[in-house]
């Protein structure tokens, strides 16, 4: 169940909620409303905090006890670290700092927004919005012993009127995507087929101004989308291709075209992989989910550009159907590939999106993929890699990635490296040499755009938490809905 948020001006000691959540500097510098606790206990609030060990480090939180002198039955603090050196991630992870405490509270009020005096106050209330929503993510379908949290509601006490409630309201409905797609990503791969992923789109997008679109078998092969059908081959599973369609009524110019992978599991198909490196494999359709899940806040957003979403959606199993070693698809612009690592299939799925997305002419395309290990080696988990052939299209990328507080870096496509993809038989093969696995992936891409501006993101890394931090909660991340929400909404057609 998501949150609900409301603006409020009350002070702070009359704020009609549960738990009252104060942001406090780091040095015992006291923020907005912590006056109000100060006076609760007397006077004695630093000595207490003194007493506590509590120094106002980033995401660092105390309960005070407030002996029923404020409205609000508890109290706590959050540390926002030195408040000159704030950031608006930083206030997200305060919020979820909160969220994670708060969890017996049905309803919290906050002067968080107002901690930030440099950062802009819509900024900083979408991200209080966005942390808080973040922060109580649980997942919790299979848990027999699940305890959720009871909080439902958040106050946020600022002024500034309709910008900072819009901005809440943003804040909200970006939080409940990023949910969405954490959610698919953590449902186990049996209960996520690629027909079970449409029908979790649909219903998701219902209402929401998006027109779907979704090619079955016969379609795929009436398309000649090989690359689709050559990976779904091997599961019992069969592949479907989603399209999603943002068309704004007043909407000028061509559209912006978000591409995400879809593997809802990745066994690496009869070049299988180990044990371990499945275990994780449910998460391989993160881009897709992070697609989908963008798409449908944009009317709510009020997105002026057109958008569409290609999501290709498969299972890639090793059987008697699968494709072999040494075989050669048909990708839907009639370059063949030899595949020769059936677990390179998320380049095979892609070339198929990537076509697709630029016959129909779009401004610019972005695709979002788990795409492969060598960008962990390279970034680790918690960077995407950002590859593109158009300087500034991925410039734009990577400042509404910095805006949404997603981590993303620069990574070549050397023209020397594309020799590796040469392929004996075929027009190309799908696997490059042992080393710089991430650059021949993206140059392997590039082949199936046709020259449109074009950002790859190889999101493998930061796609799955592998402990709770921040915002983050231990699985699947939701990583890229943000940025793809802060470019849909920011999005100038790249110059060319
Ligand atoms: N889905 C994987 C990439 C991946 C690996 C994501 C680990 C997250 C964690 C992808 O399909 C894959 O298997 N890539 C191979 C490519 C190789 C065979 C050229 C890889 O990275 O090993
Ligand atoms: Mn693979
Ligand atoms: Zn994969």
């Amino acid at each position: 169940m998501s949150l609900s948020f409301t603006v409020v001006t009350t002070p702070a000691d009359r704020a009609a909620a549960e738990l009252l959540a104060v942001p406090i500097g780091k040095g015992a510098i006291f923020g907005p409303g912590a006056e109000a606790v100060d006076a609760a206990l007397g006077g004695g609030l630093a000595a207490f905090m003194g007493e506590a060990g509590f120094e106002g480090k980033l995401g660092e939180t105390l309960a005070v006890p407030t002996a029923g002198r404020l409205r609000a039955k508890a109290a706590v603090l959050v540390g926002i670290g030195d408040p000159a050196a704030l950031t608006v991630d930083g206030l997200r992870r305060a919020a979820a700092a909160v969220a994670r405490r708060a969890t017996r509270a049905a309803s919290v009020a906050t002067t968080l927004v107002s901690a930030g005096t440099e950062l802009d106050i819509a900024d900083a209330a979408q991200a209080v919005a966005e942390g808080f929503v973040l922060g109580s993510y649980q997942y919790l379908d299979y848990k027999g012993d699940a305890t959720p949290t009871k909080l439902r509601k958040v106050s946020v006490i600022a002024a500034g009127g309709a910008p900072v409630r819009n901005a809440v309201n943003r804040g909200a409905t970006i939080g409940d995507a990023v949910t969405w797609a954490r959610d698919m990503v953590n449902t186990p791969s049996k209960e996520k087929s690629p027909v079970e992923m449409v029908v979790a789109a649909r219903r998701l997008l219902r209402g929401r101004g998006i027109t779907v679109q979704v090619l079955d078998v016969k379609q795929l092969e009436a398309q000649r989308l090989g690359g689709v059908l050559g990976v779904g081959q091997g599961s019992q599973q069969p592949p479907r291709f989603l399209k999603m369609t943002y068309a704004p009524p007043r909407a000028r110019g061509k559209a912006l075209a978000m591409v995400g992978k879809g593997v809802v599991f990745d066994s690496g198909g009869l070049s299988l992989k180990t044990a371990g490196g499945m275990e994780t494999m449910k998460t391989d359709m993160s881009g897709g989910a992070a697609v989908i899940a963008a798409m449908s806040t944009l009317a709510d957003l009020g997105v002026k550009t057109r958008v569409v979403g290609y999501v290709p959606l498969v299972e890639n199993m090793p059987s008697g159907t699968a494709i072999r070693p040494g075989d050669v698809l048909r990708i839907r612009n009639g370059k063949t590939v030899e595949v020769l690592n059936t677990d390179a299939e998320g380049r095979l799925i892609l070339a198929d999106a990537l076509s697709l997305a630029s016959e129909d002419k779009p401004a610019a395309v972005i695709d979002l993929a788990t795409l492969t290990g060598a960008c962990m080696v390279a970034l680790g988990d918690k960077i995407a890699g950002l590859m593109g052939n158009d300087d500034g299209w991925s410039a734009q990328v990577r400042s509404a990635a910095d805006r949404a507080g997603e981590p993303v870096w620069p990574l070549p496509l050397p023209k020397e490296y594309r020799k590796q993809l040469e392929s004996e038989v075929a027009d190309m093969k799908n696997i490059g040499g042992s080393y710089g696995g991430a650059l021949t992936a993206g140059l392997f891409l590039e082949e199936f755009v046709d020259g449109a501006p074009w950002v790859h993101l190889d999101i493998a890394g930061p796609a799955r938490a592998s402990a709770d931090d921040g915002y983050l909660m231990k699985g699947g991340t939701g990583f890229g809905v943000r940025t793809l929400v802060e470019l849909a909404r920011t999005f100038e057609p790249p110059e060319r």
